[in-house]
C-alpha cells in the first residue's frame, strides 16, 4: 500500500479496506457562481482537508482550470452551480456536461498535468496489485452499467479495449468477445485477467500512441485510471482514431486514487470538476459526440461513488 509521504497531507480520514488507493477529494465544497471568476483565495481557503493545508498550496500550483474555464467560457450549462466533492447540492452529475460552453482554447497549463511523483510509472507498477480499487457496490454498479450498454456477449466481429487494465475489467460475468484487449502497466495482472484475449504493456505517459489499427474497436473502457494520464488529449485523440465510427468510449472514476501519481488538476478538484475535466478531454480531442455524464453511484454517501463520462466516435470521422 503506498504511503503519503513528505507533503504535509496525512493519510485520509477513511482508509480503504480492500483497495490500495486513497480518496482523491476530501469533504470540501466549492461554491462558484459561474460567470464570475471564483475568488481563488476563498476557494483555496475552503479547499482544505480537515484543517490541513489546501492541496493546491501543497502542490504549489495555480488553480488554472477553474479560473480559465470559468473565465473563458462564461457559463457551464448557462447556470450558476455548486461544484462539490460529493455533489451534495447543485446540479446532478448528468447536468454538469449538458450544454457546456467550452473555451475555444484548451484551458489547461502544462503544470495541470504534473504529478507529485514524476518517477517512472514502470517502477511504480512493477509489482502486481491483486486488489480492487473501489468497493464492491461501486464495482457492481459499473458491471450493471456495462451490461446495459455493451454489445451482446459473443457478437461476431466485436472488439473491446480495456485501457489501464489490471487483473479485473469488471465486465458482466461470462461476458465474451472474439477480441478483448487489455492495456496496462503490469504483465502479471494482465495475464491473470480472465476476460482478456490479448494484452499490451505500455506506459501511456511515455508513449501515448495506441498500437492498433484505425477503426478497430467497438468499445473502449477505462476504469478509475484516467487521472494518471498526463497527455490526455493525445490519448483521447488516439482513442478516437482506433474506435470504429459510432464506437463507444466509457471512462469511469470514483473519488479514490494513488494521488502521488494522479495529475495535479485531478487531485486538487472534486467529483463535479472531474466530470468536466474528462468531458473536456473528449471535446478537445475532437471527433466525438458531446460527452455525457452518468452518476451510477450506489448508496450515495455509504459506498464509493461511481461516475461515467462517455461518448461515441462521430460516424463521419
Ligand atoms: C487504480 S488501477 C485501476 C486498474 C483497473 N482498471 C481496475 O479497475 O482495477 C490504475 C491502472 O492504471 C494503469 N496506469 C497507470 N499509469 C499508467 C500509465 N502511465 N500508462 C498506462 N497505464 C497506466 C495501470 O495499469 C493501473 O493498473
Amino acid at each position: 500500500m503506498p504511503k503519503c509521504i513528505g507533503v504535509g497531507l496525512k493519510l485520509p480520514h477513511r482508509l480503504p479496506i480492500s483497495a490500495s488507493v486513497y480518496p482523491c477529494s476530501c469533504s470540501y465544497s466549492i461554491t462558484s457562481a459561474v460567470g464570475s471568476v471564483p475568488n481563488l483565495a476563498k476557494v483555496l481557503s475552503k479547499w482544505s482537508c480537515g484543517g490541513r493545508a489546501p492541496r493546491r498550496l501543497v502542490l504549489g500550483l495555480g488553480a488554472s482550470f477553474w479560473a480559465q474555464l470559468m473565465n473563458m467560457s462564461g457559463a457551464v450549462g448557462g447556470k450558476a452551480f455548486t461544484a462539490s466533492a460529493r455533489l451534495k447540492s447543485g446540479p446532478s452529475f448528468e447536468e454538469i456536461l449538458k450544454n457546456v460552453n467550452w473555451p475555444e482554447q484548451i484551458p489547461y497549463k502544462p503544470e495541470d498535468f504534473q504529478r507529485y511523483d514524476e518517477s517512472s510509472d514502470t517502477l511504480f507498477y512493477e509489482s502486481p496489485r491483486f486488489v480492487t480499487h473501489i468497493d464492491d457496490p461501486a464495482i457492481a454498479a459499473l458491471t450493471k452499467y456495462y451490461s446495459k450498454v455493451f454489445p451482446p456477449s459473443n457478437s461476431p466481429g466485436v472488439s473491446m479495449l480495456d485501457m489501464c487494465s489490471s487483473w479485473v475489467s469488471h465486465f458482466p460475468p461470462g461476458y465474451k468477445q472474439e477480441r478483448v484487449v487489455g492495456m496496462g502497466m503490469n504483465e502479471e495482472e494482465l495475464k491473470a485477467n480472465p476476460v482478456l484475449t490479448e494484452y499490451v504493456v505500455q506506459d501511456l505517459n511515455v508513449n501515448p500512441k495506441l498500437p492498433f489499427e484505425d477503426n478497430s474497436f467497438d468499445v473502449i473502457t477505462n476504469v478509475v485510471s484516467v487521472d494518471y494520464i498526463n497527455k490526455p488529449i493525445d490519448v483521447f485523440k488516439e482513442m478516437c482514431r482506433i474506435l470504429k465510427p459510432g464506437g463507444l468510449a466509457i471512462i469511469s472514476f470514483s473519488n479514490r486514487c494513488f494521488w502521488t501519481k494522479a495529475i495535479s488538476i485531478w487531485t486538487s478538484t472534486g467529483d463535479a470538476d472531474h466530470g468536466l475535466i474528462v468531458g473536456s478531454y473528449f471535446h478537445y480531442a475532437g471527433g466525438f459526440e458531446p460527452p455525457q455524464g452518468v452518476d451510477i453511484s450506489p448508496n450515495p454517501g455509504r459506498s464509493d461513488p461511481m461516475y461515467i463520462v462517455c461518448s461515441r466516435k462521430l460516424s463521419a470521422v
